[in-house]
């Protein structure tokens, strides 16, 4: 099935590692020209970008830490100013976050808030604005989390995040869909990537815990979620906005 997605542009938040380079992986294999957002280690987009290049796309990285509206402000106009414009935001960076409702105070409230969901907010205007103004066809894609629907001990401002993220996609697909933008969240499960710490390799039976979680038994891979994503982008998906799809080896459905 062609996705109709060669030529068009996206910019990814987060792409340094995990869900977020996989996506970029997903979108240029499709001929989509990419801006890699990266914070702190730039080793992963600038891999991407030669790799990329490579295939003929344009493919630029910006560092932002997406939590600071400036900086937010200079990634969103680098972006526009290096591909032309913007069919395509995905909002993937976050941060996961331990700690017991009972010991935290409001810097630990804020962190989250402001990395998981602040930043979505933020980004999404940005792009928004620009894509309403060009008048063409946008696409918003967030990377939620299966914590939209349910609760995890000792999560609570992730899961408040990631439950206001898809508030957020809901209320802008409704109020954008006269601009032609499409907003939609993905919910991961449990996938196997640094934000899930060295735990899952030092600590075997915690990793077994996580699995028996799961009715398929097995963790998710990044590549796994892209393919989401990328079909979310995708010009075959012009009729799907406010919609979170959970992709997840079964493991929300078994909690609730
Ligand atoms: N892995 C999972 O089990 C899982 C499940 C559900 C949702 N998610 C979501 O997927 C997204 C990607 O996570 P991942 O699993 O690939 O983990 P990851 O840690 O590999 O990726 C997170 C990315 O976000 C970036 N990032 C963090 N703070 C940032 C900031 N302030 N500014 C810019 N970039 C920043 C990191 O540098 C990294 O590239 C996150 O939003 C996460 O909440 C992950």
């Amino acid at each position: 099935m062609d996705l109709k997605l060669k030529g068009k542009t996206a910019l990814i938040t987060g792409a340094s590692g995990g869900i977020g380079s996989a996506i970029a992986e997903g979108l240029a294999a499709e001929g989509v020209h990419t801006c890699l957002n990266y914070n702190s280690n730039d080793k992963e987009v600038l891999r991407l970008k030669d790799k990329f290049t490579g295939m003929g796309l344009k493919s630029e990285v910006f560092k932002a830490n997406v939590s600071q509206e400036e900086e937010v402000r200079n990634l969103v106009d680098f972006t526009i100013e290096k591909l032309g414009h913007i069919d395509i935001l995905i909002n993937n960076a976050g941060i996961s976050y331990h700690k017991k409702f009972l010991d935290m105070d409001m810097s630990d409230w804020d962190t989250v808030i402001d990395i998981n969901l602040k930043s979505y907010f933020m980004v999404s205007q940005l792009c928004a604005r620009h894509m309403a103004d060009r008048g063409e066809r946008g696409k918003i894609i967030n990377n939620s989390s299966m914590v939209e629907a349910i609760a995890r001990p000792n999560l609570t401002t992730y899961c408040v995040s990631k439950g206001g993220i898809g508030a957020l996609a809901r209320s802008l697909a409704v109020e954008l869909a006269p601009y032609n933008i499409q907003v939609n969240n993905v919910n991961p499960g449990i996938i196997e990537t640094k934000i899930l710490g060295d735990k899952l390799e030092k600590e075997p039976e915690f990793k077994q815990h996580l699995i028996d979680l799961i009715p398929m038994g097995r963790l998710g891979q990044a590549d796994e979620c892209a393919d989401l994503f990328v079909f979310l982008a995708s010009q075959r998906a012009n009729y799907i906005t406010g919609a979170s799809y959970y992709i997840d080896g079964g493991v929300t459905i078994a909690q609730l």
